[in-house]
């Protein structure tokens, strides 16, 4: 893993995700999105990776991320909040990308609301991480670590 591309990691963060800290701790835990992008990098660096990051709350910046990874980006993670249950486009978009796809989530949205157990990201994830919290930005580098080591 020489090149840029080969050690890429577009971690990719939807709506909703830049209130985590204050954002039903219960459920989402005390770490801010900050803290988790921290451990990811940390993570990432060990296994020889680069992280970036982006969070926004609507659908098409996510998707221009995306898009713009095509070529670029070796792998993306990403959590893709609410978006997860009904994005479509989201789903198009990361459909074109040529890499691992790993879909995160910090709950395990199925032993939720019956509306959270439909996930529109998984059929186009190489793998999904759900329910270990901010464990799962780090549970995330190493699959992707992985992925790009045996893919
Ligand atoms: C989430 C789960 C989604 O159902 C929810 O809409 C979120 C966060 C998670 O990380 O557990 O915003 O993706």
């Amino acid at each position: 893993m020489t090149n840029l591309k080969g050690r890429l990691v577009l971690l990719l963060s939807g709506p909703n995700l830049n209130l985590l800290g204050v954002r039903e701790p219960a459920i989402y835990g005390a770490d801010t999105l900050e803290d988790h992008v921290a451990a990811a990098s940390k993570a990432a660096a060990q296994l020889g990776l680069e992280v970036e990051h982006h969070q926004s709350n609507s659908e098409g910046a996510l998707i221009d991320h995306v898009h713009e990874a095509r070529g670029r980006a070796a792998a993306i993670v990403i959590n893709p909040g609410a978006l997860t249950h009904y994005g479509w486009s989201l789903h198009d978009a990361l459909r074109a990308f040529e890499g691992p796809i790993v879909e995160l989530h910090l709950s395990n949205p199925d032993a939720r609301e019956p509306w959270r157990r439909t996930s529109v990201i998984t059929p186009v994830a190489t793998g999904c991480i759900t329910g270990f919290g901010g464990h799962g930005y780090r549970l995330a580098m190493d699959a992707v670590a992985h992925l790009l080591r045996t893919g």
